[in-house]
């Protein structure tokens, strides 16, 4: 345990994690009102990584031997990972209330342990009998040997993993574990940061695959200072629109693993079901020949995943335009329009313009600039693009369109799917192999006015 230094209160802002010596009713610098509070003046020791000697090692002398890593046998669970969890390895999963993380998390415990891990589930959010309710009716090989601790108290969880030592351990959630070392409530920052670094150490001395469920605020970001962010190895966020049954896994971050990448899901009564071939069901009740709606295909990580877009344009009522998204960037929409109003003849902004990214995916890439300008001057002009035609590419102020990453991969995706035309940037197009443009018609363009003239002549 770390020594305490002599009290002298300080404070810190739960939305950055920005320290002041007193208390503000704003914090000067995220601007967030009502956010500071008093923490406990010297955070624990614990944290330190442990080097394991003070000498530099040659790269080529230091073993990586992937035996430290432990995959689930859940495929889009260890896609998500970069190839499953690590032993000493600790994962920060975020996500909105009723999303699946407790699920998904029971899932992957109950698979590890029936490869003969053991693994360990600690709940401060619900009783034990709760959690062994649902794990029952979620089922699966192993389930019945999963383990569960229902504690709030970090100390209980600490000696229950010290002894344990299971190969695996899921903390669900972080802000409801309270350091009897400190006075403040769980949840302040200065128990989120003493619990996390306490438990992080632990993980790393013992070689357990850590989970650490942790809540998300409006905005979406992981309740409590972005320092929990920077004290773990992997941040994983588990998104989807509670409407609709999809759910998507994606590393934000990975020490392990190249981020980005992404597993997805479908939540049914028996739990969460893999989805391997996630374009099929994006696309499954796209309205073909409809005004508005163009498909993308989009390569977050290193899979790519074809989506649909939808736009609406209709007047607007009250001579304020409104610009409602779902999926995607109200303000990549914005940019947008005025470029659409600026560089390509598009009446557009004084209309109501709506768009989303049908299923509930969210797509957070610039390839999805041109769909988006596509879609909304369909729906505007009430024309269809044609059913076999994919369209990517960003979009610059200009009004040019720019080359963006992956392109191969993206038409690859669109063959398998069975489109057969795709409108690019004219870059990417220059530098596709012949393999690549095999059996496809390729249409390139360099404007957005060209491209609107193309897709919708
Ligand atoms: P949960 O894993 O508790 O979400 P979180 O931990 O992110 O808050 O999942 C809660 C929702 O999932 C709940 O609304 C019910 C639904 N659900 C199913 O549809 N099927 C299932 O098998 C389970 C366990 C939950
Ligand atoms: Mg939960």
């Amino acid at each position: 345990m770390a020594k305490k230094k002599a009290k002298k209160p300080s404070y810190a802002c739960r939305a950055c994690g920005a320290q002041f010596a007193r208390w503000m009713g704003r914090c000067t610098t995220c601007g967030e009102w009502d956010t500071i509070e008093e923490q406990a003046a010297a955070p624990s020791t614990a944290s330190k990584e442990r080097t394991g000697g003070a000498r530099p090692m040659r790269i080529g002398d230091v073993s990586t031997e992937d035996a430290r890593r432990l995959p689930t046998g859940i495929g889009e669970l260890d896609r998500a990972l970069g190839g499953g969890p690590v032993r000493g390895g600790v994962a920060l999963l975020g996500g909105d209330p009723g999303i699946g993380k407790s699920t998904l998390l029971m899932q992957a415990l109950a698979a590890l342990a029936a490869r003969d891990e053991s693994a360990v589930y600690v709940t401060g959010e619900e009783s034990a009998s709760q959690v062994a309710l649902r794990a029952r009716r979620i089922g699966g090989a192993g389930m019945e040997a999963v383990r569960i601790l229902a504690t709030t108290e970090l100390e209980d969880a600490e000696a229950a993993l010290s002894a344990e030592k299971p190969a695996v351990a899921v903390i669900d959630s972080i802000q409801t574990l309270r350091a009897a070392s400190l006075s403040s409530a769980p949840g302040s920052v200065s128990q989120l940061r003493e619990v996390a670094a306490r438990l992080i150490d632990l993980a790393k001395r013992h070689g357990i695959a850590l989970f650490l469920i942790g809540h998300v605020t409006k905005e979406g970001a992981i309740a409590g200072p972005k320092v929990l962010e920077h004290l773990v190895d992997t941040v994983l966020s588990f998104e989807g629109d509670r409407s609709h049954a999809f759910r998507v896994l994606r590393a934000t971050k990975n020490r392990f693993g190249p981020a980005q990448e992404m597993g997805v899901f479908e939540m049914d009564r028996e739990g969460l079901r893999e989805v391997p071939d996630p374009s099929a069901l994006f696309l499954a009740e796209r309205p073909e020949g409809s005004a508005g709606s163009v498909v993308v295909p989009t390569a977050e990580g290193t899979r790519p995943l074809l989506v649909e877009l939808q736009a609406l344009v209709a007047p607007a009522v009250y001579g304020n335009a409104r610009r409602v998204v779902s999926g995607l960037d109200g303000n990549r929409l914005a940019i947008l329009l005025a470029v659409l109003d600026r560089k390509a003849q598009t009446r557009v902004l004084d209309r109501d313009v709506f768009a989303s990214v049908a299923g509930g995916a969210r797509v957070d890439e610039r390839a999805l600039d041109l769909a988006l300008a596509v879609a909304v001057v369909s729906s505007y002009r009430q024309r269809a693009v044609p059913a076999d035609l994919v369209v990517f590419g960003e979009v610059g102020l200009a009004g040019e369109v720019r080359a963006v990453p992956r392109p191969g991969p993206r038409i690859a995706e669109a063959r398998k799917l069975g489109f057969r035309r795709v409108l690019l940037p004219k870059t990417n197009a220059e530098r596709l192999t012949k393999k690549e443009k095999k059996g496809l018609t390729l249409m390139p363009v360099g404007t957005l006015a060209e491209a609107l003239e193309t897709a919708l002549d």
